[in-house]
């Protein structure tokens, strides 16, 4: 048993040279809070409270620096990825406007079909290379990708016996979309996202695209709302829930060699 984690924000993807041309979406942030009061904000007022000292990190040979230390950690993963060589992982995840809308929106749900789709995402003709190379994580090709549909039952059933309440689903809809928002603390306002296909979300694809190390190892996809009021997971429940977990496959009887992956991270603000 392991545990390997990661950012995912785009940051990690995209070189360094193209750094400022995807930070000009930051201006049109609208999921942007102030530290410590909690208070929304916009780009202007972060950016008039930010510490000036940030500025001398502001530049391209920063950028490209810091991109080539990530890269040395994300193969650092792909190493140990390879060297615990697992049979499963089980992988926590949060969903951002991807499969989950406020019509029903989970805190904590389990996938447990014997697949689930991965889909490139379609880009608009005038997207920049930032974003295209950004999206990328959510895999280059159509495919079916293979789920732990027996320890993902286990998960569900044994969570229930904790007292833990689980959504769960087995299979994708042809399409996805609706709105979020607005909701309480920050988010102030409603995004509307047009219904259209969609597979795995990013916080599953990005650690199978970036550092399974093109190993196709089935997953079990745990979906907790890390986001969006006003049921998102407070931290003592996700702490509980990692536990709960922990011990539940623990006491799995399968010889399998299971791992626990997330990816996630402040930065992903920056999604
Ligand atoms: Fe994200």
């Amino acid at each position: 048993m392991g545990a390997l984690a990661s950012g995912h924000t785009p940051l990690m993807s995209v070189p360094g040279e193209l750094w400022s041309v995807y930070a000009q979406r930051d201006s049109r942030n609208r999921e942007l809070v102030q530290v410590p009061t909690g208070r929304r904000v916009s780009f202007d007022e972060l950016l008039a409270s930010a510490n000036p000292a940030i500025a001398s990190e502001v530049d391209e040979e920063a950028f490209k620096r810091k991109f080539q230390s990530i890269q040395g950690g994300l193969q650092a993963l792909r190493q140990r990825f390879s060297e615990i060589s697992p049979d499963v992982v089980v992988m926590f995840g949060d969903d951002q406007s991807e499969l989950f809308f406020d019509d029903n929106y989970p805190q904590i749900s389990i996938y447990w079909g014997e697949t689930m789709k991965m889909l490139p995402r379609v880009m608009a003709p005038d997207a920049s290379d930032a974003l295209r190379i950004a999206m990328a994580s959510y895999g280059d090709r159509e495919r079916d990708y293979p789920i732990d549909s027996e320890l993902a039952l286990h998960l569900i059933e044994q969570l229930q016996e904790r007292e833990c309440d689980i959504s769960h689903s087995r299979y994708l809809r042809s399409e996805y979309g609706g709105s979020i928002g607005p909701s309480t603390w920050y988010l102030d306002s409603q995004f509307e996202t047009e219904d259209r296909p969609f597979g795995m979300p990013h916080a599953f694809s990005y650690p199978i695209t970036n550092w399974f190390d093109g190993k196709e190892v089935p997953i079990v996809p745990i979906t907790i709302n890390t986001c969006y009021p006003p049921n998102w997971i407070s931290p003592p429940r996700a702490y509980n829930l990692g536990l709960a977990v922990r011990e539940i496959v623990d006491s799995w009887e399968s010889d399998k060699r299971v791992v626990f992956a997330c990816s996630g991270g402040v930065l992903a603000t920056l999604w």
